[in-house]
């Protein structure tokens, strides 16, 4: 098991600034040296480096797309070299936006090693917005419409085939709040979405259950972890908190049981925004919870 830490600072798709201090907070709490606790190999290669954050209000429906799209390529380039390589990247957001770059570079390495893809979308929020949609303009609300095909060519193209991944390919975990026009088109195009409601009826193992089925020995399985999926009480720190997340009990087992199907091939950590946080307590439970994700656990397990 090896594992390269990939720093992305930046709020380029946010609405609020300071998830660009993101890597960092999750380096203050330790990531490297707890995974290595485990057992793991792991390289931190640093943070990208990409465009500032001009501030700008929407144009045509988005803000910075020009920056957004220069940061995904980099993003798509650090992940995809990773994977070539044999290694399982972490990036460390860095606001959501960015999943885009990262599952389209997981998306064509599994063209290319013939494997099935699932993607794991952990969030509030399902992030299917179009610049027709938008209440905001913020992009970190449209990676999983542009990852379906569903957005600017310059966005949608990054990983070389557009659409990068199938809806079908997606499960979503812990949603809480659609826009109206988003809504709609998430029927529309048919999302696989557990969200709290399905959770709280029918409990975060029954959920997952049903998430991680159909995989088998061939799948490679993508993590995205918006750190706004977990309740705010937990997990303050982050740029749009909605009430009514996942418990810390819930998501343990949310990432234990994606731990106990060994598919896990890449993860994303993301909004996590220190300028928000208190005393560093969002990055620590983050990093606990990828703990889990990693396979910790209190006793042994068969
Ligand atoms: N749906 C809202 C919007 O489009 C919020 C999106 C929040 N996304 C996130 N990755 N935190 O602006
Ligand atoms: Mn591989
Ligand atoms: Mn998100
Ligand atoms: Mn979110």
């Amino acid at each position: 098991n090896k594992v390269t830490l990939i720093g992305a600072p930046t709020d380029i798709g946010a609405g609020a600034r300071g998830a660009s201090m993101g890597p960092e907070a999750l380096r203050v709490a330790n990531i490297g040296p707890i995974l290595q606790g485990h057992g793991i190999e792991v390289q931190d290669r640093g943070n990208l480096n990409g465009p500032p954050n001009p501030w700008l209000p929407p144009d045509q429906g988005y803000r910075h797309l020009a920056e957004v799209v220069t940061w995904n390529q980099l993003v798509h380039d650090a992940v995809y070299t990773e994977l070539s390589g044999g290694r399982m990247p972490i990036l460390l957001g860095g606001d959501h936006c960015l999943g885009l770059g990262s599952i389209s570079a997981v998306a064509r390495h599994c063209r290319d090693a013939g494997k099935k893809l699932r993607v794991l979308w952990l969030d509030a929020h399902a992030d299917f917005n179009t610049s027709d949609l938008t209440p905001s303009g913020n992009i970190h609300g449209m990676p999983v419409a542009c990852l379906c095909g569903y957005g600017p060519t310059e966005l949608t193209s990054i990983g070389g085939q557009v659409p990068a991944i199938s809806p079908k390919w997606l499960r979503q975990i812990g949603i809480r709040s659609v826009d109206a026009g988003e809504k709609k088109f998430v029927h529309e195009v048919g999302l696989e979405v557990y969200d709290m409601r399905y959770i709280d009826e029918m409990g975060m193992r029954h959920t997952m259950e049903l998430a991680l089925a159909t995989m088998d020995a061939n799948t490679h399985l993508h993590v995205s972890f918006d750190v706004d999926f977990l309740d705010p009480d937990l997990a303050p720190g982050v740029g749009t908190t909605i009430p009514g997340g996942p418990t810390y009990r819930e998501a343990q087992l949310c990432m234990e049981m994606i731990a106990d199907t060994g598919r896990m091939g890449s993860l994303d950590v993301m909004e996590l925004n220190p300028a928000l946080d208190v005393r560093n307590k969002t990055a620590e439970i983050a990093v606990d919870l990828i703990e889990s994700l990693f396979g910790k656990s209190t006793l042994m397990r068969k």
